[in-house]
């Protein structure tokens, strides 16, 4: 009876205290959104779940895109439990709001689950502050287009070593792509060569990367970083695959910020460090500072985490997307070939290609084959989320403070009314019509918008490109051949996380 009594007392506290939750959410709404402006459109929602039980897990992107164009609008909004979504599926939204807005859209959300992971201070998921102002002007100087010529002959001799190994031992390809990528950010973040045992565990750790990148769900989008408290309750309580996954691969990313970054400061102290690697210059003042006695701008937590920012944001994007193009030349036979043709006719047979041909006119047709890996397959379909700081409006529909805001960089890549046959593979698309090509615009979205945008895209782009041209002149790229004589087509599946 007791029970009974207690029981109706808290549906009745229940039904009062959600009447003026409700009243207060109206409220707010109307103080902050004076006009009343219409919430973007979204589809039905769950009591307390909101969205978050309709929203597919897998390729999210897909069902916005349809969405996008059920409801005839370009932006939508959703509810993850307390938090407001926001997707922006077309380039000009993400323009509007995220680069020209630059200022209200260039928070994130919080990472709980990265944050379980052992993430250190890493650009990537840090909201904006501060800090994040110190991380972000040290990595976007140290990666401008300029800057990144002094690493040429290093992503030279990668891709020739790479190339090297295929031609050896073919059937390990994609590990000796995967060192390329891993070898060139290796070098750059951290200046070193690890000892045997260092090595494997860090190669060991690179081969399983993919797996946190790829299976962590929709970055800031699970019922860990909707709620942060069940971070710290026990599997068996949560009953969370995420959680679980977070806690169980988490070595995988304290290896690769810690394993390099301490034989980084052991040389640095033995003063064998390469002076022309990122951390080299921030471990100089930094121990400058400390002679003095005085409070730096950078800790060794922060040299550490730049540098593994770099590291990892830019080992697992390149060789996926190395993985892209070896898969783009054998759906697409003819793009392998011309590329061949083009690249034996403008700089012949008598050396192999270098990265100062990119200034090449002629060999535009090779850089738009880069450009076309990230449009047909966009790494990240969903981008890494931005978040608003406060409240906005955009073509009539209100923009709540604190949305976690998402741009669908895959509804961009398939939009109609821009690319002609969008899941084709085509590089030709971005040549002038003059020139028989379709006068397409190459995709930025690929590598994000406004003030988070990719630091990293020039230095990608060109040890793409340099792969890529080695192995297209030197080895043949074709699907294996079965008994019956028939090619072997390659079943390929895409995981659905912060990266494919
Ligand atoms: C093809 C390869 C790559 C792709 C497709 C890619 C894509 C992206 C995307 C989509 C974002 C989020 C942008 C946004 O929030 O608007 C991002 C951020 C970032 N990328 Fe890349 N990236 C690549 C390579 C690299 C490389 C090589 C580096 C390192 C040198 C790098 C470093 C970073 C960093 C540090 C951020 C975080 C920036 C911030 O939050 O302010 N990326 N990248």
């Amino acid at each position: 009876m007791l029970g009974l009594i207690c029981g109706a007392l808290l549906i009745a506290f229940a039904a009062v205290f959600s009447q003026r939750l409700f009243t207060a959410s109206r409220w707010y709404h109307k103080l902050h959104n004076p006009h009343s402006y219409p919430l973007p459109p979204s589809p039905p929602s769950q009591f307390f779940f909101g969205h978050t039980r309709v929203i597919p897990t897998r390729n999210p992107e897909k069902y916005y895109k349809k969405l996008s164009k059920k409801y005839n609008s370009d932006v939508l909004y959703f509810k993850q439990y307390r938090t407001p979504v926001i997707v922006l599926n077309s380039v000009k939204a993400a323009n509007e709001l995220l680069s020209k807005q630059g200022a209200n859209y260039s928070s994130r959300p919080r990472f709980v689950l990265f944050e379980v992971m052992g993430w250190g201070l890493t650009l990537t998921f840090m909201p904006w502050s501060p800090l994040f102002k110190t991380h972000r002007a040290l990595l976007q100087k140290s990666f401008t287009k300029s800057n990144i010529i002094q690493y040429q002959a290093l992503q030279e001799r990668s891709a020739r070593r790479a190339i090297l190994r295929i031609i050896n031992s073919p059937s390990d390809w994609s590990s000796h792509l995967r060192s390329f990528a891993s070898t060139i950010v290796q070098q750059i973040a951290f200046g070193v060569e690890l000892s045997h045992d260092e090595d494997a565990r860090v190669q060991r750790a690179t081969s399983l990367a993919n797996r946190v990148l790829a299976e962590g769900g929709s970055p800031g989008s699970t019922l860990i970083d909707n709620f942060p408290f069940l971070a710290k309750l026990p599997i068996w309580l949560v009953r969370s695959k995420a959680l679980e996954h977070a806690r169980n691969l988490g070595w995988i990313i304290r290896d690769l910020h810690d394993i390099p970054f301490a034989a980084s400061r052991r040389e640095f102290e033995a003063g064998t460090l390469r002076d022309d690697c990122f951390v080299s210059p921030l471990l100089e003042q930094f121990a400058e500072e400390k002679k003095q006695d005085k409070e730096g701008e950078l800790s060794i937590p922060d040299i550490n985490g730049a540098a593994a920012t770099i590291f990892i944001a830019g080992f697992d994007t390149t060789y996926t997307t190395l993985l892209v193009g070896i898969l783009a030349f054998l759906s697409h036979p003819p793009v392998f070939h011309k590329a061949r043709e083009i690249l034996e006719r403008v700089i012949g047979t008598a050396r192999l290609p270098s990265l100062s041909d990119r200034e090449n006119p002629e060999l535009r047709y090779l850089d738009y084959i880069v450009d076309e890996i990230s449009r047909w397959r966009p790494l990240s379909p969903l981008g890494v989320p931005h978040k608003s700081v406060e409240d906005d409006v955009y073509d009539g529909m209100f923009i709540p403070k604190g949305a976690t805001v998402y741009f669908n960089a895959w509804a961009m890549s398939r939009d109609e009314a821009t690319y002609r046959e969008p899941e084709r593979f085509c590089p030709e698309r971005y040549l002038e019509k003059g020139e028989g090509g379709w006068g397409e615009p190459v995709l930025q979205a690929p590598f994000g918008f406004g003030r988070r945008v990719c630091p990293g895209k020039y230095l990608a782009q060109a040890s793409v490109w340099i792969a890529l041209v080695t192995l297209i002149v030197t080895v043949d790229i074709s699907n294996l051949v079965g008994g019956d004589g028939e090619e072997i087509k390659p079943e390929v599946e895409f995981s659905s996380g912060l990266s494919r």
